[in-house]
């Protein structure tokens, strides 16, 4: 064999071949292309939170900026009492401390999880962008659920008892994320009592990705760990509502029931990442004890997502593109299908062309719905409402109401981007 051959790609692992880079990276490349080129670009593609880190959180990084030890493979022991307090405190529910498992962020805690547990994936359609390809890189079976718009792309019991009755003893790890990314939804209390029956009755280990738990926009978040606590493993970190996505800390909370696969996990967490950032975790303790600081901050972010969600669903309705108001978080997810026969004449035929020539022609970054999971004729995209100056607006919510004019003061460029879509799409 030539030297060659050695380096070539027909070496690379079958489970990683033909993955691309994820979708929200080629949006941004190209987006700096526009911009390099002297364009106005609205990024409304990233998933990052606008608001800076609670000062009080910032602090206790500042504290122990000297901390350079290793710490437990699971994690600081204070950090995992104070999460174990906080989900107490929250859901009335017990998760022992030796049974919550801290990482550099949680989807590297979810990739472990999907290694560990030897299940099939259930995700519905639509999904956050990582579930899928960490189930390929792995080697496990993908089962996508399709939902439906009418039920705010929201997987129902029925749906989910079609699935797991096929085969009812197969091993199963359902993902479920709410507030959603892509869509803003949520499951409301009933509805997670429901689905906690059908998961029950197939014993299907079920994550709550509740990441945006804290972002619920009324701070009326429930969690599916009260209807099915043996079941649950709640996945959560300080990426999203604490502003903090860089400073890479998740957490995992196993119920006892599931401490063989919180050991596990743990095993395969000694031989890769070892443990996380001892400062990031020492200061991550302060997040989630009970603070009035944490509190306030919150209910500001809550007010202007709240707002701003809704003034931007406002502005989507009103020109004929399909849409309700988010429950939670900071995404958007448009359905233009009553644009179909005007896309179709402009030879857009998949939501990811339709994504590229909002860009090129309106300078409006987003992310098709085919990356998650949605099938790519159904004109949908993810919109990320955050570019604005999250430090600037959360200040202001401290003395100023939060209504349509602090939205139009503080968040303009959110607003102007709603318009540039409402103005291409008309213009088709
Ligand atoms: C739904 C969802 N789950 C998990 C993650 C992973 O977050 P992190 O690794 O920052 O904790 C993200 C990040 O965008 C997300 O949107």
């Amino acid at each position: 064999m030539a030297t060659d051959d050695f380096y070539h790609e027909v070496h690379l692992n079958l489970n990683v071949r033909g993955l691309k880079h994820s979708a929200t990276l080629r949006i941004n490349e190209y987006s700096n292309q526009l911009i390099s080129e002297g364009k106005k670009v609205y990024k409304l593609g990233l998933g990052q939170s606008p608001f800076p880190v609670p000062d009080i959180v910032v602090q206790g990084l500042i504290n122990n900026a000297r901390e350079k030890d290793y710490l437990p493979v699971k994690g600081l022991p204070a950090l995992r009492e104070a999460i174990s307090s906080f989900y107490y405190r929250h859901w009335g529910k017990k998760y022992l401390v030796e049974n919550i498992v801290i990482g550099p962020g949680s989807k590297e805690l979810l990739f472990l999880l999907q290694l560990c547990y030897y299940g099939e994936l259930i995700i519905p359609t639509p999904s956050w962008v990582s579930y899928a390809p960490q189930a390929k890189i792995i080697g496990r079976n993908i089962h996508w659920i399709a939902t439906k718009k009418e039920n705010f792309w929201r997987l129902t019991p029925a749906e989910l008892d079609k699935i797991c009755r096929h085969d009812p003893k197969k091993p199963r790890l359902l993902i479920l994320n709410y507030p959603s990314n892509p869509t803003g939804y949520t499951y409301k209390n009933e509805e997670l009592i429901e689905l906690a029956a059908v998961a029950r009755k197939y014993k299907v280990v079920l994550v709550s990705d509740e990441i945006y738990g804290m972002l619920d926009h009324k701070g009326d978040h429930h969690s599916i760990c009260t209807h099915y606590p043996e079941g649950t493993i709640i996945s959560g970190g300080l990426s999203k509502w604490c502003g903090a996505g860089g400073w890479r800390l998740g957490a995992l909370a196993f119920p006892k029931s599931l401490s063989w696969l919180a050991d596990a996990l743990s095993v395969a967490a000694s031989e890769t990442f070892t443990s996380t950032s001892a400062p990031i975790q020492y200061a991550a303790v302060t997040a989630f004890e009970p603070h009035p600081e944490m509190d306030f901050y919150l209910e500001r972010a809550r007010k202007i997502l709240l707002h701003l969600g809704q003034y931007c669903n406002r502005i989507l309705n009103e020109a004929g593109i399909n849409n309700a108001a988010p429950h939670g978080g900071f995404y958007l997810f448009p359905d233009f299908s009553n644009f179909r026969n005007k896309f179709l004449q402009h030879d857009i035929f998949d939501s990811e062309t339709m994504c590229d020539k909002l860009l090129e022609s309106a300078g409006v970054a987003t992310l098709p719905g085919s990356e998650f999971g949605c099938p790519p004729s159904v004109y949908t995209l993810r919109i990320s409402y955050v570019n604005f100056d999250g430090r600037k607006a959360i200040d202001a919510a401290v003395t100023e109401t939060v209504d349509d004019l602090f939205i139009e003061k503080y968040c303009p460029d959110t607003l102007v981007a709603m318009k540039e879509i409402v103005k291409w799409v008309s213009a088709l």
